[in-house]
């Protein structure tokens, strides 16, 4: 299949000149082209530049639209029963997150609620919402799993992920979040659930291939870094993946663990102190910004701009869950980037594209308009990329090209 997007007013690259990822100060250029027309055949970028094709290429005219590249969403936990709009309202007459999850409330609520669910509700649940988010732009999308909390559970929630990876549309990666919280029925006794998840869960879902990442929350009231250490350590000898919810209720020395056990990312961030942002900018890992977070929990922003500054790796994403996030679009999570967390237009960009897809592990495929890539773009109804993070509640995006195939959503 061939496909020519000619005449687009301009085009937003975000490459990255052949590295992973923008660090620091490469996180302000966009990679703006004007004047050029985009050649696709078998989902694949082929060309970039005045192009002239044969008559048996479908082309698309776009002049007077900008496209871009569609966008990964590098931290979900999209698959989930249930809502806590309770919790909302609590927070709001001053009760904080720790106090709510204390009381059995926060993650254990969803996990209640999950656990009680059919896998096939789950993934029919979760297959709406990655269809609307990928109309949004999410052309990629990270789902973790965390709201079963024990074998049957997470198997089954990580089995409705693989399905969707199967089957939607949307590139799917899969994470095992196994230590979310601890479950209620080993709360005297934490450590017979740890052995759970490192001497079961951990070796069964290597060997059968259901997830690429593993994760752990590493905060107050959730797990401790030694615990955070034993889980992860296994998870590497067991061929998986790294990242990290660390530094989101308080402090921890979680950037310090993840920077050592070579994370691909770690995400929160809210408390990371300067030494921390120091040792994530020397490391390859990718530090992931959730914006919405703050804005749920009417907490301190992470500090996106000190660690631009000093030259770390930003992504960001939506975090989107049932408790701390109900934001489902990245339109949304850049504006909340550039007004909560002090980014750029062109950081927030960067940080959600090529940045994003780097934190999947996936930025050689995914993230960028480039020759090789795979072909996932957004064609915007605006004269300037600036539009979508500036009125994001109205989606600019008139039609999303995934891997060379052209999305229309009514
Ligand atoms: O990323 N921090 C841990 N997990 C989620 C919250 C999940 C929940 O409250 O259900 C987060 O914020
Ligand atoms: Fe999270």
């Amino acid at each position: 299949m061939k496909l020519l997007l000619k005449n687009p007013s301009s085009v937003v690259t975000c490459s990255s000149s052949g590295k992973p990822f923008k660090r620091g100060a490469e996180m302000k250029d966009v990679g703006l082209i004007n004047d050029a027309d985009i050649y696709i055949e078998d989902g694949i970028i082929k060309q970039i530049g005045k192009i002239e094709v044969d008559s048996d290429c479908e082309v698309m005219d776009v002049s007077g639209k900008i496209v871009v590249p569609g966008f990964v969403d590098s931290h979900t936990h999209a698959i989930f029963a249930g809502t806590r709009e309770r919790e909302f309202a609590m927070r709001a007459r001053g009760m904080t997150y720790c106090q709510i999850a204390k009381a059995g409330g926060g993650i254990l609520e969803t996990v209640r609620q999950t656990r009680n669910a059919q896998k096939s509700k789950l993934r029919s649940q979760a297959e709406r919402r990655i269809d609307k988010m990928l109309s949004w732009g999410t052309t990629t999308i990270e789902i973790k799993s965390g709201y079963g909390l024990d074998f049957k559970n997470e198997i089954k929630i990580l089995e409705a992920a693989n399905e969707l990876k199967d089957e939607s549309l949307s590139d799917v990666v899969v994470t095992f979040l196994g230590a979310h919280a601890i479950p209620q029925e080993h709360i005297n006794n934490r450590e017979t659930y740890i052995e759970i998840l490192t001497g079961e869960l951990i070796p069964y879902i290597a060997r059968k291939n259901l997830a690429e990442f593993c994760d752990v929350f590493c905060d107050e009231w959730f797990y401790t870094i030694q615990e955070a250490e034993k889980i992860l350590s296994t998870a590497r000898e067991n061929g998986l993946k790294l990242k990290m919810h660390a530094d989101e209720l308080s402090a921890n020395g979680g950037v310090k663990l993840a920077t050592e056990l070579k994370a691909t990312s770690v995400d929160h961030l809210e408390n990371i102190s300067l030494d921390e942002i120091m040792l994530l900018a020397k490391s390859d890992t990718v530090g992931v910004v959730l914006p919405a977070v703050a804005a749920y929990l009417r907490s301190k922003p992470a500090p996106a701009r000190e660690m631009i500054d000093n030259n770390c790796a930003v992504a960001i994403a939506s975090d989107f869950n049932p408790g701390t996030s109900m934001v489902d679009n990245m339109q949304t999570v850049m504006w909340l980037a550039v007004s909560l967390n002090k980014m750029t237009v062109e950081e927030a960009l960067n940080a959600a594209t090529i940045n994003a897809a780097a934190a999947v592990g996936l930025s050689d495929k995914f993230g960028s308009i480039e020759v090789g890539k795979q072909a996932d773009m957004l064609i915007v109804d605006a004269q300037n990329y600036s539009y979508l993070p500036y009125h994001f509640t109205e989606n600019k995006i008139s039609k999303v090209v995934k891997n060379g195939t052209v999305l229309e959503f009514s």
